[in-house]
């Protein structure tokens, strides 16, 4: 079976959770292709089986590319067996997932697939206040840093 896997990202967390889906493909004799939204242009989706395709949530949403692969590709996609992931701050805890699951994952699927993706996966995000997010960033992390410090 051929397997393409598409993400995207803005901090690097999506990455290193297709590198684990690759890496589990992988060891079920899937052959796996590992494309970044940015630069799937070139590739020709239709000789995939299996498509995997996930973002980082930033503001609500998923990156502009990962959504206009679902855009771009929906006929395609519409023959293929589809799974969606997310890694978003609303997965990680038990409270919020289910606001997670359907804002990032259910309805990004009744828009943009035209059937049922064969599995979504939600994941948690990671909180890194040393690594510099921007000016959004800087002004929430204040307020993280202040409820953790107490
Ligand atoms: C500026 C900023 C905005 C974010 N907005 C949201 C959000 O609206 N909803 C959410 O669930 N998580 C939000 N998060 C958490 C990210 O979704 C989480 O860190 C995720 O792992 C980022 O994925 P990436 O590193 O692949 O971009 C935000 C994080 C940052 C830094």
């Amino acid at each position: 079976m051929k397997g393409l896997v598409v993400y995207g990202t803005r901090y690097g967390t999506a990455k290193e959770i297709v590198e684990e889906i690759s890496g589990t493909l992988k060891d079920e004799n899937v052959d796996v292709k590992l494309v970044n939204a940015k630069e799937i242009r070139d590739h020709d989706v239709s000789v995939f089986d299996l498509i995997v395709v996930g973002t980082g949530i930033k503001m609500g949403k998923w990156t502009k590319e990962s959504i206009n692969f679902l855009k771009k590709n929906r006929n395609i996609l519409s023959n293929k067996k589809v799974a969606l992931f997310i890694s978003c701050g609303t997965a990680n805890t038990e409270k919020s997932m289910a606001e997670g699951q359907e804002k990032y994952l259910d309805n990004i699927s009744k828009e943009y697939l035209t059937n049922k993706p064969i599995a979504t996966g939600l994941f948690g995000g990671v909180y890194d206040p040393n690594v510099n997010h921007g000016l959004m960033f800087k002004f929430v992390n204040r307020f993280i840093k202040k409820e953790l410090e107490g």
